[in-house]
């Protein structure tokens, strides 16, 4: 248990908001383009000047060490399991950024250890401390564990594709998240547009939906071109940003980037929201383990 000196002094650094903002990439079909929208999106954030670390979070694959070409030897189970220090499992991607490698076969919290959640809690509570954004690529298939996570993360982008079962997925996964939390901000993102008005009419049906069925208003950030340095900058292992900077898909990517940045928070989130992220993962946790 956390002593009281503890909890206060994380009171006082969320409400100097000085604690990174927790940002879950997500999607309700698989394959729409989480990992290499986290990755870029990232690097955008870095460009800025902003301390980010993206957890790729995928089950079995790790995805976002591939792309940006680099293998990672230790992996967040490394850290849980105490084989190796948080650092350890920090490897250094394109400017400034760290990224972490979730671990595969974390699918159920029942099986967790006290120790092992202690562990993850001390680690995302130093995370927060440390950066400005922490990043999850969520990949694809819902577990227990990755749908826990998602609840407790305090934004969320949800990608869809114009793909009829990509939108309706999209509806399903915006679905739950706000079934477990009205309050949760969600961002909607529509990748491989064939055209921008193609892609915000997508955009603008699924928020109209949202509306109508939940009530819930979301945030739209827009959409990102279908484009073939996509596949090319993957078989490269080089993040299409820093391959084809000049590419339609990176220039608008830096555009939407340098929007979500400037954003004005309070306004995003109707009220001066304050990140619930660690007392929501451990309230889960606890629930899980006892
Ligand atoms: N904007 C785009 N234009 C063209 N191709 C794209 C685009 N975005 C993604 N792709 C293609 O889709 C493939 C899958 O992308 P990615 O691995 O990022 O998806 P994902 O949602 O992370 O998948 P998973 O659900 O398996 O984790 C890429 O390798 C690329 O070929
Ligand atoms: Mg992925």
């Amino acid at each position: 248990m956390r002593d009281q000196a503890e909890n206060l002094r994380m009171k006082m650094l969320e409400s100097q908001g000085v604690l990174g903002r927790s940002i879950a990439i997500v999607s309700g079909k698989g394959g729409v383009g989480k990992s290499n929208f986290s990755t870029n999106f990232a690097i955008n954030l870095s460009r800025l000047g902003k301390k980010v670390v993206v957890l790729d979070m995928d089950i079995g694959m790790g995805n976002v060490n591939i792309l940006i070409g680099k293998n990672a030897q230790y992996n967040l189970k490394h850290y849980l399991f105490g084989e190796v220090s948080l650092d350890e499992v920090m490897y250094d991607g394109p400017h400034n950024l760290k990224y972490i490698s979730g671990g595969s076969g974390m699918s159920s919290v029942m099986e967790w250890s006290k120790d092992m959640i202690q562990a993850l809690l001390n680690a995302f509570e130093q995370l927060q401390k440390t950066f400005d954004y922490i990043l999850f690529d969520m990949g694809a298939g819902a577990t227990n564990w990755s749908l826990n996570l998602i609840s407790s993360i305090d934004e969320i982008i949800v990608i869809t594709t114009e793909e009829p079962t990509a939108i309706t997925d999209a509806y399903s996964m915006m679905k739950y998240i706000h079934v477990k939390d009205p309050n949760k901000t969600i961002y909607l993102l529509c990748n491989r547009a064939y055209s921008k008005e193609e892609g915000q009419e997508t955009l603008k049906r699924l928020e109209n939906t949202m509306k109508q069925f939940l009530k819930k208003d979301v945030i739209l950030l827009g959409s990102l071109p279908e484009d073939q340095v996509v596949r090319k900058a993957v078989r490269e292992q080089v993040p299409f940003s820093i391959a084809y900077p000049d590419s339609n898909i990176s220039r608008t990517l830096q555009l939407m980037v340098q929007q979500f940045v400037d954003r004005n928070l309070v306004e995003v989130h109707g009220y001066n929201k304050k990140s619930a992220f660690i007392s929501k993962l451990r309230s889960i946790f606890s629930k899980g383990s006892d």
